[in-house]
């Protein structure tokens, strides 16, 4: 029996719709998704998962793993750097290269620690960016905004007596300000309801070592401000 043949039109697809990926293509996660929502209610395991499966910008491509933060959940100090580098993506901890050894001597040196201690000893710490930028370049303002709730549910659920922002993009991005860090040093700031204290970044320190003494200053004026002395 002959079969009719009946002309099927090929279906025109709207031109924003992308062709169908051929079948043998192999499976591609997109590379950037939202971000969940949520994050300010999270507890800390909510955010660390969230974390470590964020795909909000296209740093999510090449780490190594996510650098969430260290030290203890109910530190007194917390410590604010930009993000993480070669070391730290390998390692998944924030600050273990050249410069997180300045920072731990500059720890000790107040009686802080970021290992195992009570919590007026231990200190948190954590960077803007929870991704290492290729080639340690400057964080994007879309990467900072992408990642920011993070680091402020990080400081809503440490909360801290006093955060120590350590270099221009951790400063300017929690100050909300592009006031370079020599003109914000020396008084107190605010977030989040906690003091604030800006300092130099270490591997800036290990630059400029002259600036070290200038850092010491700050770490005093940290000090004063835990003791309660300032506001
Ligand atoms: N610099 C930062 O700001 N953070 C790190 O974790 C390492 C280097």
């Amino acid at each position: 029996v002959p079969v009719p043949v009946v002309a099927v039109p090929e279906p025109v697809l709207p031109a924003a719709v992308p062709a169908p990926a051929p079948a043998s293509a192999p499976m591609v996660t997109p590379v950037v998704a939202l971000r969940p929502t949520g994050v300010a209610a999270m507890d800390w395991d909510e955010l660390r998962a969230a974390v470590s499966s964020c795909r909000a910008c296209t740093l999510c491509e090449r780490r190594k793993q996510t650098v969430f933060g260290v030290g203890h959940p109910q530190a007194q100090w917390m410590l604010i750097g930009e993000a993480p580098g070669e070391q730290e993506d390998l390692q998944g901890e924030p600050f273990v290269g050249k410069a997180g050894q300045l920072l731990d001597n500059m720890l000790r040196a107040v009686g802080l620690t970021r290992s195992e201690a009570p919590a007026h000893e231990q200190v948190y710490i954590a960077n803007v960016l929870k991704c290492r930028p290729p080639q340690n370049r400057n964080p994007e303002p879309q990467e900072v905004a992408q990642c920011e709730p993070y680091l402020l549910r990080q400081i809503a659920l440490v909360q801290p007596k006093l955060i120590l922002a350590m270099g221009r993009f951790a400063v300017q991005s929690l100050l909300k300000t592009g006031e370079p860090i020599g003109r914000l040093r020396g008084r107190v700031h605010e977030v989040q309801g906690v003091p604030v204290v800006v300092t130099y970044h270490p591997a800036y320190l290990l630059r400029n070592p002259l600036d070290k003494a200038r850092s010491w200053e700050d770490l005093c004026l940290a000090r004063e401000v835990m003791a309660g002395k300032l506001r």
